[in-house]
C-alpha cells in the first residue's frame, strides 16, 4: 500500500515538475508537395485561429488566446504541417504522466489540403510520440455529428467510449469520446 502510494507520488512529482515532449519534424510527400510537420511556435497562433475560421464557417473554437495558453503549457506537443512555410494545419495533443493517457486536444487540416492523408499522418505522429512518452491510451472528443472526423479516427483504430453531453461550450452539443489503446500491436508502417 505504502510502495504503491510512494509510487503515485513518483509519478505526480515527474507530472507536476514538467516533462519536456520531444518531436523530430518530418516531411510527407503529399502529390508532388512536400508537407512539413514540425513544432508549432507562439508566432503561428494567428495561422492556425484561420484555418478554424476555414474549417468552421467563419467560427474559431479556440481564438488567439486558447492557443497561445496551450502553445504555453507543460506536457503538450502542438504541431503545424506547412507546405513552402505556409501553415495548412495543426494538431495539438496533451500528456498526462500519472495516467499514461495522452489527449489529442484539437486538430484542422484547411480545405484544400483535407484527404489527402495530412491529418493521418498527424495523428500518427502524435500516437508514434505517445508511445515514445510510454502513454498507454489516446483519448478525444469530437462532436456527435462530425460524422468526417468520427470515420478518420475509427480507421485509425479509435473506438467509441461514451457520449458527454453538452460538452461544448458554444452550443451545448454533446461530444463522442474516443480511446486508442496504444503500444499493444507492432505498427507495420
Ligand atoms: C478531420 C480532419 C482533420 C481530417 O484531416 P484530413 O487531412 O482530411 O485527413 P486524411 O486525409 O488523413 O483522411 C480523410 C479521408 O481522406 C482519405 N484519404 C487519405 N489520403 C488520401 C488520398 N491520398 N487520396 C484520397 N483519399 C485519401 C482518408 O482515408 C480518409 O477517408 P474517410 O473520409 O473515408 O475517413 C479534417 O477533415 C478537418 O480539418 N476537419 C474540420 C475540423 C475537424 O472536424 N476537426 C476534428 C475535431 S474533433
Amino acid at each position: 500500500m505504502f510502495r504503491k502510494f510512494n509510487h503515485w507520488l513518483a509519478k505526480a512529482a515527474t507530472e507536476l515538475a514538467g516533462h519536456p515532449v520531444k518531436f523530430t519534424p518530418q516531411t510527407l510527400l503529399v502529390g508532388n508537395r512536400s508537407i512539413v510537420l514540425q513544432p508549432a511556435r507562439l508566432g503561428d497562433t494567428e495561422a492556425m485561429v484561420e484555418i478554424e475560421r476555414r474549417v468552421y464557417q467563419g467560427y474559431a473554437p479556440w481564438g488567439s488566446l486558447a492557443f497561445t495558453s496551450e502553445l504555453s503549457r507543460q506536457h503538450r506537443l502542438y504541431m503545424v504541417a506547412t507546405d513552402d512555410n505556409f501553415i495548412i494545419g495543426f494538431a495539438g495533443c496533451s500528456f498526462n504522466w500519472v495516467k499514461n493517457e495522452a489527449h489529442i486536444t484539437n486538430i484542422a487540416v484547411t480545405p484544400g489540403y483535407q484527404q489527402q492523408g495530412i491529418g493521418t499522418a498527424m495523428i500518427q505522429t502524435l500516437e508514434d510520440v505517445a508511445i515514445a512518452n510510454g502513454m498507454l491510451t489516446m483519448s478525444l472528443e469530437v462532436r456527435v455529428d462530425n460524422n468526417r472526423a468520427q470515420r478518420l479516427y475509427r480507421q485509425l483504430g479509435f473506438e467509441e467510449s461514451k457520449i458527454k453531453k453538452g460538452y461544448y461550450e458554444d452550443n451545448h452539443g454533446d461530444a463522442l469520446e474516443m480511446l486508442l489503446p496504444l503500444g499493444k500491436e507492432e505498427k507495420n508502417d
